[in-house]
């Protein structure tokens, strides 16, 4: 793979959780990986006051805790990567000095002039700062922000976090404030469940085999279950997670991306616009849930007390009587010629049963059962069953009936390919590659505006006035270690299915 090209990595919110939890421990492994540029650089910025080298003590151990592979002479050299400046970054005051700084580090590591830019702060200063990096003059399509070499054409991109707004109106708001300033071609929408193996090689399985695509449509598949489950609770986190829920949270971003990637129509080339083309495609023909098919097409939960946390509702910070749901499963449908009839359901929760994210397709069972005359045999055939499980193990399963040896039966048996043992690789933190892309200039497994404002589309009616009934009685309504509240079971027994727990 192409190393990014060389440039500074600008992280607003240098002080916070996501730079030092993932974003630094993600640059260290791609620096030990050979994919940075040499010439690249990081610069934090925060409010915190602190030295160059005071940084790069304080992340040393998130590194050593979150990288693969640390060694302490490869982190004193991409050490030498990382600079701090101090300063408030909604302010305009900062911008004079970031610039000469920026200029300074560019001019000394030759970084060409290019910037990607990484909004790691809280989203509410998203909006203020970008239009000060405009104001700064620092995004200047092509021509150089500073002085060196005008010859040389150079690039900013920004890399924007989740949450990308908190409805269709707000996403749709941001993206406005975000093309004032730059191209689409340079705003890399992030979600880092793009960047796991196995969700891109769901693409792969797809288009690269003869054997899946000529079944995977309404007439053969019955439904397909998307599913990101936490053991793990609200925890500390109760403001943000008051305000956002399973939703926001976790539906409306990861679930809806891979939900785009199991749905859509195979791309003309295995390029970042024929990709982000289809899934646009394929999210815009979600169907509308009207207001009175909500309560039918979803249960949400919140979780109850269990030994370790208490019940949601009573978590320091919950407002009384919170309707916020930990858990929340709904059903789509796709109103297009291949998905017509075959419902998708996405499904998210805290306090589960099992961490664990997978797609399930689950396929017909055939139309005639010929089997039905066997002696021990009394039950109807299984469809088969694609289980492609994300984490906590990246593995595909393949179910089918098979006879039982010996006895007069038949059974269902799993073909199993986990893609640790095969391939003998160790996945790196998601955000590396996808940082690389970035500096790449490779969309392909970013968001683009469309997507994000259709996925918002599709999920509204969910989290809107509509939803009310669903949230009665919400609190407390599942146990911790459980797979959701009694109505997640309900939704599906009432089409005729199972959850695959
Ligand atoms: N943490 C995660 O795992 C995660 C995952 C997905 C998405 N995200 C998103 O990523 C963003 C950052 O999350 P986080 O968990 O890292 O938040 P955080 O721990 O609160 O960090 C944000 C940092 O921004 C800095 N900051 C605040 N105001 C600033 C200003 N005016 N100018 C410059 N720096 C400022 C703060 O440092 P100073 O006080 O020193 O300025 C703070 O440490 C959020 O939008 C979040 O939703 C986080």
């Amino acid at each position: 793979m192409r190393t990014g090209d060389p440039c500074i990595l600008v992280i607003f919110g240098a002080s916070g959780d996501l730079t030092s939890r993932k974003l630094v421990p993600a640059m260290y492994e791609m620096h030990r990986a050979g994919m940075l540029a040499s010439e690249t650089r990081i610069v934090g910025v925060s409010r915190r006051a602190k030295s160059d080298d005071e940084w790069r003590r304080e992340l040393e151990p998130w590194v050593r805790d979150h990288a693969q592979g640390f060694d302490a002479g490869a982190y004193r050299v991409f050490a030498q990567r990382l600079h701090y400046f101090v300063g408030d970054a909604v302010t305009a005051e900062c911008y004079p000095a970031l610039r000469e700084r920026l200029a300074e580090i560019d001019s000394t590591c030759q970084t060409r002039g290019n910037l990607l830019f990484y909004l790691s702060v809280a989203p509410e200063l998203y909006e203020p700062i970008i239009a000060r990096i405009d104001d700064a003059g620092l995004v200047t399509e092509g021509k150089r922000w500073c002085s060196i070499d005008q010859r040389t054409k150079s690039w900013q991109r920004i890399v924007v976090e989740k949450p990308f707004g908190t409805d269709a109106a707000s996403a749709a708001s941001l993206n406005r404030a975000l093309g004032r300033v730059f191209e689409e071609e340079s705003i890399y929408r992030i979600d880092h469940y793009l960047g796991k193996e196995v969700v891109q090689s769901l693409l792969v399985m797809r288009f690269a085999n003869m054997l899946f695509e000529p079944i995977w449509n309404h007439r053969y598949v019955d439904h397909v279950q998307v599913t990101a489950a936490e053991t793990v609770g609200v925890g500390s986190r109760t403001a943000f997670y008051d305000q956002t829920g399973a939703i926001r949270d976790m539906i409306q971003s990861h679930l809806m991306q891979i939900f785009a990637f199991a749905a859509m129509e195979p791309p003309t080339s295995f390029t970042a616009d024929a990709i982000r083309q289809e899934k646009i495609k394929v999210v815009d023909a979600v169907r509308p849930t009207a207001p009175g098919e909500v309560a039918g097409a979803a249960a949400l939960g919140q979780y109850a007390a269990g030994p370790d946390e208490g019940a949601y509702v009573s978590l320091p910070g919950v407002p009384a009587g919170s309707t916020t749901e930990t858990f929340a499963a709904i059903r789509l449908h796709v109103d297009n010629w291949r998905w017509a009839g075959t419902p998708f359901y996405l499904r998210s929760g805290k306090r589960m049963a099992q961490k664990r994210t997978e797609v399930v397709v689950q396929f017909k069972p055939p139309a005639a059962n010929l089997f039905r005359g066997l002696r021990h045999f009394s039950g109807g055939l299984r469809g088969n069953r694609l289980v492609i499980e994300i984490a906590p193990r990246e593995r595909t399963l393949l179910t089918f009936e098979s006879k039982v040896p010996g006895e007069s039966t038949i059974a269902p048996v799993a073909m199993e390919v986990d893609y640790a043992k095969e391939f003998r690789s160790a996945n790196p933190e998601a955000y590396g590659p996808l940082l690389v892309d970035a500096m790449r200039g490779d969309q392909t497994l970013f968001k683009h505006r469309l997507e994000v404002e259709g996925a918002w589309h599709a999920v509204e009616p969910f989290i809107g006035a509509a939803s009310a009934e669903l949230r009665r009685g919400i609190a407390s309504n599942y146990a911790p270690g459980s797979w959701g509240p009694a109505s997640a079971g309900e939704l599906m027994r009432r089409d005729g299915r199972a959850w695959h727990d």
